[in-house]
Parts: C-alpha cells; sequence; structure tokens
C-alpha cells in the first residue's frame, strides 16, 4: 500500500510518498520532498502567513511531480492521498489540502485528511513496530503537549503548555540574543560552548502535578538577565543560551516523567516515549529523554531529526495507517487552523 502525503501548515512545502510493509513493522519512505520557506521569512523574525501560502502555491505542484517520480510511479500508482488539514496557518492548509483534493478526485483515489500532531504522534510508527499504547511529546513552534496515543485516531491530551510552545521560547529567546529565525538551532550550537550553571533560570511547571508546561516566565527571566547585562558579549550570550536550554531540558524531563505517572496511574503501561515536532532535533533533549527512559526502562523511540520537523512522510504515514483502517474522509472536509488533538 502506497500513500502520498502533503504538509503544508507552515512554513515547509513538503510531498511524500510512503509505502506499508508486511506484517506491521514500519514503513518505506520511497519519497520525501521538503521545500523551506524559511530564507522567505528570516528577515520578519518569524513566520509570515501571506507569504508562507503564496510559496507553497508556488512550488507545489513541481514538488508533487517529484514525489512521485522519486519514489518511482506516478499517481495511478499511489492508494490514496492523504494532507494535513491543520493545525496551522488557514492560507497555507487550504493550499495543501486543495490540492490534495483535486488529485483525489482527478485520479479517483480515496482522501484523507491528516491531523498534523497525529502524524508526529505516529512517527514512531513508520521508522519502526512500536505497538499502542505508548507516549508521545510533541514539541514544535506551535505546539508543546504529551499525548497518550492509544491507537489510530485514539489519543489522550495528558497535559499541554498554558503560554508558549517550546519551539517559541527558543525562537524568542534567540532573537533577544541577536540571532537568526528560527532561533533553536542556534541556541543550540552556541549552548555548547557556553555554561550552563552561570545562571539559575526558574523551571516553570517543575515538580507540579500533571503535565502542563507554561514556559513564558523562563523566557522573561532571560529578557530581565539581558537587560541586568545591558550589552552581552560572546561570553555571555553563549552562558545564556546554556543556561536556557538547560532549564527547558529539565522541563520537559519533568513534564515527561509526570506524564508517565498519569499513564501508568490510569492503568496503562506504555511501550516508549516517542519524540516529534521541529524542537525535537535538539541534541540536549534528546540526550536528556534517553537517560530518563533508560533509568525508567522505558523504550525512547527518537525519529531522525528530518522525520521530527515539518515533512511530508510524516503526513503520508498517519494517512496510510489510516486508510489501514478504513479511515478515510469526504472531499467535503474543511480546513481546521484550530485542531487539538
Ligand atoms: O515542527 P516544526 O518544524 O514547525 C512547526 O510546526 O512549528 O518546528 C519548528 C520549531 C522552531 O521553533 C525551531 O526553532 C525549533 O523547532 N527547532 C529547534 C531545533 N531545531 C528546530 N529547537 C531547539 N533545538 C533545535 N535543534
Ligand atoms: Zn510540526
Amino acid at each position: 500500500m502506497r500513500v502520498l502525503g502533503i504538509e503544508t501548515t507552515c512554513d515547509e512545502t513538503a510531498v511524500a510518498v510512503v509505502a506499508s510493509r508486511i506484517g506491521g513493522d514500519g514503513g518505506d519512505i520511497l519519497s520525501n520532498e521538503v521545500m523551506s520557506q524559511i530564507a522567505q521569512h528570516a528577515a520578519y523574525g518569524g513566520v509570515v502567513p501571506e507569504i508562507a501560502a503564496r510559496a507553497h502555491i508556488d512550488v507545489l505542484e513541481r514538488l508533487i511531480v517529484r514525489a512521485l517520480d522519486a519514489a518511482g510511479t506516478d499517481i495511478a500508482g499511489v492508494d490514496a492521498i492523504a494532507a494535513s488539514a491543520g493545525p496551522g496557518l488557514i492560507g497555507g492548509i487550504l493550499v495543501g489540502l486543495t490540492a490534495a483534493k483535486a488529485l483525489a478526485l482527478a485520479a479517483d483515489k480515496p482522501f484523507i485528511a491528516v491531523n498534523h500532531l497525529e502524524a508526529h504522534a505516529l512517527t514512531g510508527r513508520l521508522t519502526e513496530r512500536l505497538d499502542f499504547p505508548y507516549l508521545a511529546l510533541l514539541v514544535s513552534g506551535g505546539h508543546t503537549q504529551l499525548v497518550a496515543v492509544l491507537g489510530v485516531g485514539d489519543y489522550k491530551r495528558l497535559g499541554s503548555t498554558v503560554d508558549d510552545a517550546a519551539g517559541e521560547a527558543f525562537d524568542k529567546v534567540a532573537k533577544m540574543l541577536g540571532l537568526p529565525y528560527p532561533g533553536g538551532p542556534h541556541i543550540e550550537r552556541l549552548a555548547e560552548e557556553g555554561d550552563p550553571a552561570r545562571f539559575d533560570f526558574p523551571r516553570p511547571m517543575f515538580g507540579r502535578e500533571g503535565a502542563d508546561f507554561s514556559l513564558s516566565g523562563l523566557k522573561t527571566a532571560v529578557r530581565q538577565e539581558i537587560a541586568r547585562i545591558g550589552t552581552p558579549t560572546e561570553r555571555d550570550v553563549a552562558d545564556l543560551a546554556a543556561s536556557f536550554q538547560a532549564a527547558i531540558v529539565d522541563v520537559l524531563v519533568d513534564r515527561v516523567r509526570s506524564g508517565l505517572r498519569i499513564f501508568t496511574q490510569s492503568g496503562g503501561q506504555p511501550n516508549g516515549l516517542v519524540i516529534g515536532g521541529g524542537v525535537g532535533a535538539n541534541g540536549a533533549i534528546r540526550r536528556a529523554l534517553t537517560r530518563l527512559c533508560a533509568e525508567t526502562g522505558l523504550r525512547f523511540v527518537s525519529p531522525p531529526p528530518g522525520l521530527c520537523s515539518d515533512n511530508g512522510a510524516v503526513v503520508a504515514w498517519a494517512g496510510l495507517e489510516r486508510f489501514a483502517r478504513g479511515m478515510t474522509d469526504d472531499l467535503t472536509f474543511a480546513a481546521r487552523p484550530r485542531w487539538p488533538l
């Protein structure tokens, strides 16, 4: 079974073809074309919705052709067509969703509307064999949540951020430090040279009941420290980056630990922890979660960074998981810019 997946909810235009493996042992990525618009948004310090929607229109058709070619097939050779229908920026979603519906109609193929967060949550099952239930930590520029993944289409949100998303915190702090957008990778690189213990930033929600996150207080603390310093030197910037990242890492680990407790208290035993979303590319976070899992005997499923950030393969895979269970959608399915998992 092969599914074509289209992703246009934010600033990556992406198309992929994914095939299922016999026996339920994950999937094969036959092609995975991603075109990032970062360069077009960088000057504005964030994603500009109107620019994003237009840029998706400019490249989507080319990417679909490329993804089919690279997979050695044409549209007749795929079994279904999936697209992210939200959550995200409405203009971009409409581009990918409309293209997917048009293709499905013209080629007479089933259409599947995928929740973008569901695609991140199911990624662990694309890369390896992973049975339900499991825990997923979704950390991106727009979302930060901990989800119990009980089955395809069966998700229980254990906690989410009450203010900023993790990627948003990385990006805002990076901006304060004069680093380019998106700031996450720059902070990570600088943090390697900095002293994580120099600034004792707050760890909001640490030790709190439940699995909610809060990151805006941390961001404010960094802002106040920068104001106190005045003009930070290179050394200061590296230490600020390292101390900020150390605080985020501690918070994420604590929240996952608490989420695990909730999971087991409600009678479930997770088969693993999956990380998804762009922030999941962060090495310090991955190492800390690896340690936590080793300590708690939980399997850590960390998809390669390219499958954590936005891409078509995870959308195609989520589409395939749904399609395999007969979960197809009508062409009237509307874009859902807000679509909680
Ligand atoms: O999932 P994603 O590609 O797009 C959204 O759906 O938001 O995530 C993008 C976010 C940005 O905020 C970016 O700064 C962050 O992921 N990010 C990172 C790293 N790479 C990307 N944050 C921390 N460390 C990284 N290495
Ligand atoms: Zn995403």
